[in-house]
């Protein structure tokens, strides 16, 4: 079975941006959030998007258009119900996983594969609660999805190979380039991202070095197209933190616990970019 519906459940800044790159690839797109409000800001953040590119001259209004046009918006989990792939882009939170993917049980024929977009919670346990724990796998995409060339294709043990190989399929389409990874806290790529960030926060942390010239020493010195301060901005400190603690759950080493500073200044709110404050002010937009 080739896929050729997609559902996408959650139209935030990842559901957003893997409605768009589905959409872009050719694929019937059902995205659900839920309620009027939220879809309206997320179908928004893809038009400001091609409209960047049709304006940046990467594609036409007719182009624009024709990738709006596959997309369909709803409130309704149910309305996923003939998709042959949904992607759960949802809130990061275990229970608000379950329930989606109970919903979608009892809405979506046997074959429908389920994926998860998540970055750091488990997908085996995702898929045990479902009624296809086989036919369950994680698609992890990286900020911002319609940039970034990469998508991580997760299996758990129950995984069956022949779902493993109808997602590589799909995500080459994309076109992604598929790493391919075990369920395991923070796959391939958070599992070394995270404890990279966490580093930097400690060089600031002990007064090794500015931030400044923390970010410019692995942007200048390693070509890194961010320094770690600024992407962790980037990704936000709110969400960095949550995912150190559970990879420091789960591994116990002090290289993902999360360093005082990063607590208190979530703590305080100052989440990065999104909440116009973090390493960075971010109330012009760019990074002060
Ligand atoms: N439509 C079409 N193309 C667009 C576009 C648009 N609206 N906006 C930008 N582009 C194109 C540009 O034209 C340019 O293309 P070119 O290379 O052919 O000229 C390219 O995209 C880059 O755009 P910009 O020049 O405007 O932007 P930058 O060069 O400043 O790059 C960036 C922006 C891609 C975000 C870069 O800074 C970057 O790669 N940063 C690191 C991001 C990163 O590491 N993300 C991963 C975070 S971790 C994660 O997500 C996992 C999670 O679990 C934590």
């Amino acid at each position: 079975m080739a896929i050729q519906k997609v559902g996408v459940v959650g139209c935030g800044l990842m559901g957003s941006g893997i409605v768009q790159v589905c959409a872009q690839a050719g694929y019937d797109v059902t995205v659900r959030e839920i309620d009027d409000a939220a879809l309206a800001k997320g179908l928004g953040r893809i038009d400001k998007f091609l409209q960047g590119g049709v304006d940046k001259g990467k594609m036409t209004a007719e182009q624009k258009a024709a990738v709006l046009g596959k997309i369909k918006g709803t409130t309704k989990l149910a309305d996923l119900g003939g998709c042959d792939l949904v992607i759960e882009a949802a809130v990061e939170n275990i229970a608000a996983k379950h329930e989606v993917f109970a919903a979608l049980d009892a809405a979506c024929g046997p074959e429908t594969i389920y994926a998860s977009n998540t970055s750091s919670l488990s997908i085996t346990e995702m898929a045990a609660k479902t009624k296809r724990p086989a036919r369950v796998v994680g698609l992890h995409f990286f900020n911002p999805v319609p940039l970034m060339q990469l998508v991580e294709v997760v299996r758990t043990p129950m995984t069956d190979a022949a779902v493993l190989a109808e997602v590589d399929a799909f995500a080459q389409k994309l076109p992604k380039t598929v790493v391919s990874a075990q369920d395991t806290p923070g796959f391939v790529v958070n599992r070394l991202l995270v404890p990279y960030i966490l580093d930097a926060i400690r060089v600031y942390e002990q007064g090794l070095a500015s931030k400044e010239d923390i970010d410019n020493g692995m942007k200048l010195g390693c070509g890194h197209p961010m320094g770690p301060l600024t992407l962790l901005d980037f990704v936000g400190l709110d969400t960095t933190l949550y995912i150190a603690e559970i990879m420091f759950d789960e591994f116990k080493e002090p290289r993902f616990a999360p360093p005082p500073l990063l607590k208190r200044m979530v703590l305080a709110g100052w989440h990065g970019r999104k909440s116009g404050r973090g390493f960075y002010d971010w109330s012009s937009g760019q990074p002060r």
